[in-house]
Order: structure tokens, then C-alpha cells, then sequence
């Protein structure tokens, strides 16, 4: 199986998760991202097993709608049963790194929303230790100069994001060379600098299930 066989093994597996759970009245948070997208795609297969989607970025709210799937504004929705999303990393306590996509503000609001976070990535996207992949930091963009030095001061090297402008107005900036074994601290200490809207670690509200798509078959992983 290539990567994208194993991204379109893991979509249906988080389908296959949620069906038997769905109510007519259900609302499903949906991510962002090609993993993601697999998972809209079967989505529309199920379509009227569930009430409306919420979508994490204007991209997915747009692939949604074009499969003829209601999407809602998240203020309108009381209770969500499922949100399901990739991510650049993982590690096994399911904490996450995401927003390699830029959506990752939206993509943490409507997971702290969602009563499971159901996880799908392939095998590529399991670490030790969350990292390797530059860490995504949402900013105000008066604020990236300020917000990019104390992210040094962290011992990280930040990245400007260029020509990319967040779903909110704001700026990207990729850290590199972060060695994260605390992701729960990290996560606070970066969200306390003046400026930053959030950053891409999803370690206080980590995923509840991650279907993982390896050459064996995909792999179910709890926390
Ligand atoms: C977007 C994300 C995505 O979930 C993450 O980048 C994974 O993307 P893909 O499924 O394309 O590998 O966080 O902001």
C-alpha cells in the first residue's frame, strides 16, 4: 500500500468507527488536510446518517458542501459526538503536532468541542518524541517578530511561513529544533507568549483514538 492507500485506509476505519454511533441529529466535526479530505469523501457516503458537519478550515467547509453535506457555524452547536482529523505527528500517548495546513486554531476549537477526537494518519506520522516536524505557531502578525524571538529564547528556530495567511488573518511561524518531551508544558509556555493565538501541540486535549494505517493493516491506538 503507498501513503495515500493507507491515508484512504485509515478514513474509512475512522467511518467504520463512528456509523454505528451516529444519530440523525448528529454533528461531526471534520479537519483539515488530505487525510482529512479521504474522510470527507466517505463522509458523503453516509450523509444521511447524520445531521451537518463543522469544518476546521474554509477548505473543508468547501469540499463538505460540494458533496451536498450541511456544514454549521460552530456557535450554533451545542454537542458534538465525534471531531476527526490528521496530524503531522503523533506519539503513543496520542499527543499530537498539527497545522502543517495552517488550520490548526480551528482545528483546536473544534476538537475541544467534540466529546472524542478520533485521530487517522499513517504509519509515517508515529514518533518517540514530538518534534522532528517543525511545530506550528499561530500568530497575530504584529506580534511574529516578538513572538519569533521568544520562540529562540525556547531554544526553537521559528520559521515565517511565507505567502501564507491563516483562515483568521494571522501568520505561521514553523519552529524547528524543538526535542519535545514535556508536550503539555510546551504547549501552555508557547500559548502564554503575547501574540500567539495557539500553536500546533495538541497535548492538553490529545486524541482519544488514532487509526493508524500501516503495511500490516491499520492499527488501533487509545489513550
Ligand atoms: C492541517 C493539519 C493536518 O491534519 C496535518 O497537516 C496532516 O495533514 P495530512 O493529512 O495532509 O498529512 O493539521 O492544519
Amino acid at each position: 500500500m503507498n501513503q495515500n492507500e493507507l491515508k484512504q485506509a485509515v478514513a474509512q476505519a475512522a467511518i467504520d468507527h463512528i456509523v454505528p454511533q451516529l444519530k440523525q441529529e448528529s454533528i461531526v466535526g471534520v479537519g483539515t488536510g488530505s487525510t482529512a479530505n479521504y474522510f470527507i469523501d466517505a463522509l458523503a457516503g453516509i450523509k444521511h446518517s447524520f445531521d451537518s458537519a463543522v469544518a476546521s478550515s474554509e477548505a473543508t467547509a468547501e469540499r463538505l458542501k460540494s458533496h451536498g453535506i450541511s456544514v454549521l457555524e460552530l456557535n450554533v452547536v451545542p454537542h458534538m459526538s465525534f471531531y476527526v482529523d490528521g496530524a503531522d505527528e503523533t506519539n503513543e500517548n496520542l499527543h499530537l503536532i498539527k497545522g502543517g495546513g495552517g488550520a490548526l486554531t480551528r482545528e483546536k476549537i473544534v476538537a475541544a468541542v467534540a466529546e472524542t477526537f478520533v485521530c487517522i494518519a499513517d504509519e509515517s506520522k508515529l514518533v518517540d518524541v514530538l518534534g522532528e516536524f517543525p511545530l506550528p505557531v499561530e500568530v497575530i502578525p504584529m506580534a511574529r517578530s516578538y513572538v519569533a524571538r521568544k520562540l529562540v529564547g525556547l531554544g526553537g528556530e521559528p520559521e515565517w511561513r511565507q505567502d501564507f495567511v491563516t483562515d483568521n488573518g494571522n501568520l505561521i511561524l514553523d519552529v524547528y529544533g524543538l526535542d519535545i518531551v514535556d508536550p503539555k508544558g510546551l504547549e501552555q509556555q508557547i500559548n502564554q507568549l503575547t501574540g500567539v493565538v495557539t500553536n500546533g501541540l495538541f497535548a492538553q486535549r490529545p486524541a482519544d483514538i488514532l487509526f493508524l494505517g500501516t503495511t500490516q493493516g491499520v492499527k488501533t491506538l487509545h489513550r
